[in-house]
């Protein structure tokens, strides 16, 4: 079993890392009292969830964990349904992270996290790993949460994965300032649109495909 790699029992990994980029992990302990505060959403498969300054992702993990015992206790009996599931639980975390370093571990951790449940579950497919990588590396996104942008100047964009019948899923790509711009304006929860008064447009739209070779998707 590979382990997650986990600083957070330490908190810190440096006086210069504190000093520069104020970083202090959360202990385990605030993490699962913080998630305990949106108990249902934490539980909840689809519910979109973003961490900013995420580091090496502790309540991601911590949400990542949670959704797929939902998923556990919920189909069990069928490894399609786990398999589908795991993979629309994974697709529903997002964060952004200042440093590389902590976002690639963020990534690896979010991906072993699902990796270990998926090995409980029958017969493990080559493409529906790669799908599940695609998507942590998708979601996960290494830039400065305050200009929103990311390294090379971009916008930060994310994308909006839907689970559409028959395990086909639906990619729509929108930038971060348009999704906070929209929430203030309607006042809504969610991250991605709702069908709310103003709805931003997204910068991109992909074909629909199956949950499991998602790491193919092409735009329209
Ligand atoms: C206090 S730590 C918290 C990390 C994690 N969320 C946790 O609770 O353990 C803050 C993290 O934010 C990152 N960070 C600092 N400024 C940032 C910014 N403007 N945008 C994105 N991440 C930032 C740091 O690199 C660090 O990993």
């Amino acid at each position: 079993m590979k382990k997650t790699q986990n600083t957070t029992e330490k908190q810190i990994k440096s006086k210069e890392r504190v000093a520069r980029h104020g970083e202090v992990f959360t202990a385990e302990r605030e993490i699962k009292a913080m998630c305990d505060l949106v108990k249902n959403e934490s539980e909840r498969i689809d519910s979109r969830i973003l961490e900013p300054a995420c580091g090496e992702g502790p309540f991601l993990q911590e949400m990542l964990r949670r959704k797929l015992q939902t998923v556990k206790n919920r189909y069990r009996r069928s490894p399609h349904d786990f398999e589908l599931y795991s993979i629309v639980a994974l697709s529903s975390l997002y964060g952004v992270e200042l440093l590389e370093d902590n976002a690639q571990i963020c990534r690896d951790n979010l991906f072993n996290i699902w990796n270990q449940a998926y090995s409980e579950f029958g017969d493990q497919k080559l493409q529906v790993k790669q799908s599940a990588r695609y998507m942590v590396e998708t979601n996960i996104l290494c830039g400065d949460a305050l200009t929103l942008k990311q390294h090379d100047g971009k916008p930060i964009v994310f994308a909006e994965w839907s689970l559409l019948p028959n395990g086909v899923m639906l990619r729509k790509d929108f930038e971060l300032s348009e999704m906070l711009e929209q929430k203030n304006q309607s006042n809504q929860h969610g991250l991605f649109p709702s069908g709310d008064s103003y709805e931003p447009a997204p910068i991109s739209l992909y074909r629909p495909i199956e949950y499991w070779r998602v790491y193919e998707c092409q735009r329209r």
